[in-house]
């Protein structure tokens, strides 16, 4: 269809001044508040929108245009900082061929020259920071601002650990220098580099606010990702707002310096900088062709979230100071320099209605539908509120347009709401009385967080019950699963575990769908579970305090259920690794006659009650020896680990210590247990030693 020009082009023109107005709301909000309204990657969309736009329809491009100008209006509290050279972005390349098409570009300005090695780095999440230092003393420290003029903020950044107030080598002395430093201590120097705030001062630090707020009976604000909060932190009035915030500093950039030595190279600026006192980011690398610089960038995309510290790209450099000045800038970026970014981990959608979901043990977790949204690689619908307190605190409704965030293999979870989109009639989200399952009130006790329905026989509790003993490290009954349990309960067939072993395959047979084989199937299994372990019946019946591993001692404790039936707390209490809280649940599970009745009926299907002799025969290569299970494994489940441990006499607890025989460290050990292991000298071994510690009793030759 042809199209009229004209109203096609007002039709443009009304978009772009939609989107330079929306661009400006955000570069305020992001910049001068601190305190963005949308994800970086919804911002991005908009300006690359605007870019395309005004790329197609030159003549309504303008100088005043987002697209042309670097950061926003400075914060009139700070004093104006103009800056010896712009402060720059980075043009952004969001995938492989973007840095391809990068490197063709580079290639093309240098007439077929080759550009030399490259520099490649982490593109930290933080906010760039321009240090001066006169005679090796820090005389000023200022934001970006619009990229011309910053803000002042020396007081701030005094307070940061990191920023070296003198320089290695400069006079020790406070007040204008006497005298000059040593000759590597430059006259005048400019440092660039990022401020940011690690995961772990992050999470402390929004704990403490809860914990103030609740000292003062005040909502906390929580705060919202490092990135904000250490740009927040940075300007602020007072530094000593600014020191309790435990913030950190990389420098990634030579910006000038008088009087140091000759460098060739942005590699040897760094190193340079380094021995002045600089933290210089320990990823940085450097790499001769292109093919090794996008092996690096897979290398470092895979290492997001194993720091502590965000980065959301990273950047490549030319290495040759002398072709990054013959490449120079335009006006928003450098052209030696890239930024790949990595896919967003946050993105904004509509929060269509906030349920609760009641879980095997009866917990009613409060969950938001959402429009689906891609974030985090894949496409999300429903995100997890964890609890009452969280939705308060978060102030989330439905109809909100919300930030959602799913970082690696973390599950979804809504950050908050956006709330300059919120529909004027909305109200607060107040908690269910009743579970939505049974319809039984729901019960939330004091000081605890979660919220619970507490009818016994709530369907789905039953269901996570049944689920649970049928369960692979339990009863480990196939061909049962979820979905036929829930068709069961849901039947009348199913009401307690019991309840498996006097099923009905008839009326199963009559169900839409069960064919001969298939029940028989189910007959079978059903039939076959009657003779599993004792350690695995016990930890089947879901005795509070009771998982695999105190299952193992008892069922190594006692010879039958009907003992734990007749024991007193204090023979309880008595074994060893049971405290009085563990004696007690198991008692009082025991002492209820709805659960003695369990027994009865499971005894009368013919389930095996009593230890089977074999358990006695595993040869005891560990007797009281102690050894500690960390990490994950391939082979077998840390429970598994344990109890293995266990079973061959020795002893398994939490935490290392002086007498520990071994670590068995898995993948992603507990950081608390392999250090306490390296200043205890107790040696760490991995599952193949391991497999040979349970079978000899030794450890393997060398370890200490
Ligand atoms: S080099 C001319 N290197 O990313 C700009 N920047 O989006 C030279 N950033 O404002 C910057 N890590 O605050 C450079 N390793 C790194 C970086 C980095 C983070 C930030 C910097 C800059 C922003 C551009």
């Amino acid at each position: 269809m042809p199209q009229d020009t004209n109203s096609h082009i007002s039709e443009v023109g009304r978009r772009i001044n939609q989107l330079r107005a929306e661009i400006a709301r955000h570069n305020r909000a992001y910049h001068v508040l601190d305190n963005p309204e949308v994800p970086d990657a919804t911002y991005d969309q908009l300006k690359r929108e605007l870019a395309d736009l005004e790329l197609a329809h030159p003549e309504l491009s303008a100088d005043t245009s987002p697209t042309q100008q670097v950061g926003a209006p400075r914060n009139e509290a700070f004093a104006p900082v103009t800056h010896t050279s712009a402060m720059l972005s980075l043009h952004n390349a969001f995938d492989i061929n973007e840095l391809r098409a990068w490197h063709e570009r580079l290639l093309r300005r240098l007439d077929g020259r080759s550009p030399g090695s490259f520099a490649v780095e982490l593109k930290l999440d933080g906010l760039a920071i321009s240090l001066l230092y006169e005679d090796g003393l820090l005389v000023q420290g200022a934001t970006r601002g619009d990229g011309k003029v910053g803000e002042d903020v020396t007081h701030n950044v005094c307070t940061i650990s990191d920023i070296p107030t003198q320089l290695v080598g400069a006079p020790k002395q406070l007040g204008p220098p006497t005298q000059l430093g040593p000759p590597q201590v430059p006259k005048l120097l400019e440092v660039r580099g990022e401020v940011y705030m690690k995961l772990s001062s992050f999470e402390a630090f929004n704990e403490l606010q809860q914990k103030r707020a609740e000292a003062d009976g005040t909502k906390a604000k929580r705060f919202v990702n490092p990135r904000n909060t250490a740009a927040g932190s940075l300007r602020q009035i007072s530094a000593d707002v600014t020191a309790g915030r435990d913030l950190s500093f990389y420098c990634y950039q030579l910006s000038f310096a008088t009087g140091g030595p000759q460098l060739d190279d942005h590699t040897s600026a760094l190193k340079w900088l380094k021995t002045l006192g600089f933290p210089v980011n320990d990823h940085n690398r450097v790499f001769a062709s292109l093919p090794e610089v996008e092996t690096r960038v897979k290398e470092l995309a895979e290492m997001r979230h194993t720091l502590d510290y965000d980065f959301d790209g990273i950047v490549v450099k030319v290495n040759d100071l002398q072709i990054q000045s013959e490449l120079g800038a335009d006006a928003k970026a450098p052209r030696w320099a890239i930024a790949y970014k990595l896919p967003p981990e946050e993105a904004t959608t509509t929060l269509t209605d906030i349920s609760v979901s009641i879980g095997p043990s009866g917990q009613a977790t409060p969950f938001a539908q959402l429009e689906p949204v891609f974030v985090g690689g894949v496409t999300v619908g429903t995100a997890t509120l964890h609890n009452e307190d969280q939705v308060r605190s978060k102030d989330v409704r439905p109809g909100d347009t919300v930030i959602v965030r799913r970082a690696g293999d973390v599950i979804p979870e809504v950050v908050g709401p956006v709330l300059a989109d919120r529909p004027a009639n909305s109200s607060p989200w107040v908690f269910p009385r009743n579970c939505p399952v049974c319809g039984e009130p729901l019960a939330r006790h004091e000081g605890v967080a979660a919220t619970h329905c507490v009818n016994f026989d709530c369907p789905r509790q039953i269901r996570g019950r049944i689920e649970h003993f049928a369960g692979r490290n339990a009863m480990d009954i196939e061909f049962l699963g979820e979905k036929n349990v829930d068709r069961f309960v849901t039947a009348g067939l199913l009401n307690d575990v019991s309840d498996l072993y006097r099923l009905d395959f008839d009326k199963i047979l009559e169900m839409p769908g069960y064919l001969e084989k298939s029940v028989n199937n189910l007959r079978e299994a059903i039939e076959q579970s009657k003779s599993r372990p004792l350690a695995n019946l016990i930890f089947g019946l879901r005795i509070p305090e009771i998982g695999q591993v105190n299952a193992a001692v008892l069922a190594a404790a006692f010879p039958s259920i009907r003992q734990i039936m007749k024991a007193s707390v204090e023979a309880l209490t008595a074994i060893e690794g049971f405290g009085s809280v563990t004696a007690v649940a198991v008692h009082s599970w025991f002492a209820t006659t709805r659960n003695r009745e369990l027994i009865d009926r499971l005894e009368a299907s013919g389930l095996t009650l009593e230890a089977e002799q074999s358990a006695t025969t595993v040869p005891r290569t560990l007797a009281n020896a102690s050894v500690v299970v960390s990490g994950t494994f391939d082979g077998f489940t840390r429970e598994a680990a344990k109890q293995a441990i266990l079973s061959r006499g020795g002893k398994s607890p939490g935490s290392v210590s002086k007498s520990t025989l071994a670590l068995v460290v898995g993948a992603s050990p507990g950081a608390a247990k392999v250090t306490k292991a390296e200043a205890f000298g107790v040696p760490m071994i991995d599952e193949n030693a391991f497999v040979d510690l349970l079978a000899s009793g030794e450890l393997p030759k060398g370890s200490r």
